[in-house]
């Protein structure tokens, strides 16, 4: 790979009332464009992550960045749109472009403002990420889409939920030693474990500790050509970047097999020439505990079937063997669908260039790996990340 994160920024993902898309860009957009310590004029190529789909009624996203700074006026902007991965969509647009030599600099911002609707209405526009001619009739939004993979999954394996109680647990640990999480507390085991008035069932065997929440926030990455980039502040390598995407309809898939981020994992390991144990941490894309739990597995840190194993024996703690989730996840940090790429390779940017929040910071942060998915195993995105020096 020949490209570079050289600039980033990372607002607190929350309930923001009083913030728009408009403002979150904004705000992300020139904090990364200070970061690089780039000039506005500099940046050649913008692309915008944003699902949206009814979260709010503005569409139409990519121009909305020019409002940071008038040298961004008549750059070639674009909205990128890939469900819950949209934000990977997004970096990989800018790879792509500094790929084709099209751009020395390029911004890319990641923005979501969901809570503008309750969570059922939340749910109704993201149930649009499904195959809607065959799964949209499913009850309970996306939730209910991995309410029925997670049953599938307890059918073959057996009932997993201490293990899923155990990966909230997780998140929200971590979760609470980052200041820019939508959810800074920790939670017990026996809350996350229990049915209750205060943890309900969504959908299936789900409860509401087993979701990420509906969340606002944004983020941003400068990219380069490594070329340039030595000579910046900082500077964080793509090793690998792969994209795969598999059938939408689930009936045209093992779901619970996750065949599409397995290969993902796969094509980005080898290109990069590694071990996936050759890695210091994973960010990976836990919408729901069970899409962790089924992650380890097509990560290749388990068998199929194992991936409790990951969870019981402490590997993917932030003291384990490979650390899943430092940041708090999606779960904890939140999960605004067009920012959450973007976010995962912000915080990642952040543990390998030793500059991640006080007790978010690991102590030895060498290599990076992401996995954004969108949809249920649909669009699937692994970079592999290492300081450029
Ligand atoms: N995890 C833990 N706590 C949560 C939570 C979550 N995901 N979502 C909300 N809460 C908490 C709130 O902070 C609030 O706490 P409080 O009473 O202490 O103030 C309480 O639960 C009630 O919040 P509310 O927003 O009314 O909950 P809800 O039942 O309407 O929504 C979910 C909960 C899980 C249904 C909602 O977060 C959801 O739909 N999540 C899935 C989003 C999704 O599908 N994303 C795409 C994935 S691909």
């Amino acid at each position: 790979m020949t490209a570079c994160i050289v600039g980033w920024s990372h607002g607190k993902f929350g309930k923001l009332d009083g913030e728009t898309s408009e403002s979150l860009i904004v705000k992300a957009a020139s904090e990364a464009i200070a970061h690089a310590g780039i000039e506005p004029r500099d940046v050649d190529v913008i692309y915008v992550g944003n699902m949206n789909g009814g979260f709010v009624r503005q569409e139409f996203h990519s121009s909305l960045t020019l409002q940071a700074h008038p040298d961004l006026r008549f750059k070639p902007s674009t909205r990128v749109e890939n469900a819950c991965a949209t934000g990977s969509a997004a970096i990989h647009m800018g790879l792509n472009t500094l790929a084709a030599g099209k751009a020395r600099f390029v911004l890319v911002v990641g923005v979501e403002k969901m809570t503008e609707l309750n969570s059922a209405q939340a749910g109704e526009v993201l149930i649009k990420a499904s195959y809607v001619a065959e799964e949209a009739t499913i009850e309970a939004g996306f939730a209910g889409i991995f309410g029925k993979i997670t049953s599938a999954y307890f059918q073959r394996y057996g009932d997993k939920s201490d293990a899923l109680a155990k990966i909230a647990v997780k998140a929200h640990k971590n979760g609470a030693k980052n200041p820019y999480a939508h959810f800074q507390k920790e939670f017990a085991y026996e809350f996350c474990r229990t049915p209750s008035d205060k943890n309900p069932f969504v959908a299936g065997p789900l409860k509401r500790t087993d979701c990420s929440p509906v969340t606002d926030g944004a983020a941003a990455v400068i990219l380069t050509d490594v070329g340039t980039a030595l000579g910046m502040k900082q500077a964080i390598a793509f090793r690998a970047a792969e994209h795969v995407n598999d059938f939408l309809p689930m009936s045209r898939r093992d779901i619970i097999k996750f065949e599409g981020p397995q290969l993902a994992w796969q094509r980005a390991l080898k290109s990069a020439h590694l071990d996936l144990l050759d890695l210091s941490f994973v960010e990976s894309h836990d919408c729901f505990t069970s899409a962790e739990l089924i992650e380890y597995e097509a990560m290749g840190l388990t068998a199929p079937g194992e991936g409790e194993r990951a969870i019981h024996e402490g590997w993917v703690e932030r003291d384990g063997k490979l650390p899943v989730n430092v940041s708090g996840g999606l779960k904890a940090k939140g999960h605004p669908v067009g920012a959450t790429g973007v976010s995962m390779h912000v915080m990642s940017a952040m543990q390998l260039s030793g500059t991640a929040p006080e007790g978010l910071q690991l102590p030895k942060a060498k290599l990076g790996g992401v996995f954004n998915m969108g949809g249920a195993a649909v669009a699937n995105y692994v970079s592999i990340l290492e300081p450029l020096r």
